[in-house]
């Protein structure tokens, strides 16, 4: 399937002074998808985002969105995309109603504002100062104004940054409601999960570098396919069947206070290691007392192919 792509960035790079922010960073965003550029704090998502909006100008490098260049073709760019607004942006004391209002009078064609409001769950918060709703409610009145002109492409800078676990929850559905509607989503997280649950493919740039590009799985299948199974059995002849297994390896996993109970650790790289050892237990009848599975995450591949974790590098 050839798919349309409606970002194209090739070469892109810009500097602050002598940091270099951006390094010759290239990737596309495909029609209908929801693409994350993932990576630590000052990895250089922002500064990407912002040159492909067109408010930020690169040293050197391609950009295009929808087939504009977003330098030159600002304000007609601008009515078919989306921006999520930071904080700083809005006044203490505008109205929910008042911000929708006036955002949408920024554009020639918008949507209708009680739908809108209704779909992001701020119907009853029309009247609300900006300043008294909590951190989810303003990041879904941000969703809110940057969905005002129905954008074709909508980015969104780290939106969930500082929300509760059930106040992202709640935006993640939002995001995947902006797909549903046929819409492209291009965002940036620190977040591997969020990445995990809601990117269809993403790309990790650590400093400033795009390292790899992919599906959350394939990116997981490529660079970190080993998957491993925690059992733990009073069967003495469980450790030799599954150390039949080809291409598995079983070892003792560390102590707990009865030796009977250590877990054994089945490591191996095929796809169908979970099925193989439970065919193996099923074929010599091994009473299992507990079974856990331990998939790769994300986070692993960060580690794996950065050599840093994600955590703790800003
Ligand atoms: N306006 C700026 N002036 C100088 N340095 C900047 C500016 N914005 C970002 N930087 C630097 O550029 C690098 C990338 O920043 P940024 O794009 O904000 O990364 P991220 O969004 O991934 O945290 C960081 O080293 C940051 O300190
Ligand atoms: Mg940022």
């Amino acid at each position: 399937m050839t798919r349309t792509a409606v970002i194209e960035v090739s070469g892109l790079s810009k500097r602050y002074g002598t940091t270099v922010a951006v390094d010759d960073v290239s990737f596309e965003v495909y029609d209908g998808e929801i693409f994350g550029l993932i990576g630590p704090n000052g990895a250089g998502k922002t500064t990407t985002m912002e040159c492909v909006e067109g408010v930020r100008t690169p040293d050197a490098g391609r950009v295009k969105v929808l087939g504009f260049d977003p330098a030159r073709d600002q304000y007609r760019l601008q009515q078919r995309i989306g921006v999520q607004l930071q904080e700083a942006h809005l006044q203490k004391r505008i109205k929910v109603g008042e911000a929708i209002s006036l955002w949408a009078s920024l554009y020639k064609s918008v949507v209708n504002h009680d739908q809108l409001l209704a779909q992001l769950g701020l119907s009853e918060k029309r009247n609300a100062w900006f300043m008294t709703l909590s951190g989810g409610q303003k990041q879904r009145l941000f969703i809110a104004l940057a969905l005002i002109n129905d954008p074709e492409v909508v980015f969104l800078d780290e939106l969930t940054t500082g929300l509760d676990p059930q106040a992202r929850h709640a935006i993640w559905d939002l995001v995947r409601s902006i797909r549903t509607r046929g819409k492209t989503v291009f965002l940036t997280t620190h977040l591997m999960e969020e990445a995990e649950r809601l990117c269809d493919r993403v790309a990790i740039i650590d400093r400033g570098r795009i390292i790899d590009i992919d599906t959350p799985s394939g990116l997981v299948r490529r660079h970190c396919p080993q998957r491993s199974v925690l059992l733990t059995t009073e069967d003495s002849r469980a450790e030799e069947h599954l150390g039949t297994l080809p291409g598995v390896t079983v070892t003792r996993g560390d102590a707990v206070d009865n030796p009977l109970m250590m877990p054994l650790v089945i490591r191996g790289d095929a796809h169908d290691l979970m099925t193989s050892v439970i065919q193996c237990l099923a074929d010599h009848q091994i009473r299992v007392i507990d079974f856990q599975t331990m998939v790769p995450t994300l986070e692993d591949v960060f580690l794996k192919v950065t050599g840093h974790s994600i955590r703790g590098t800003s």
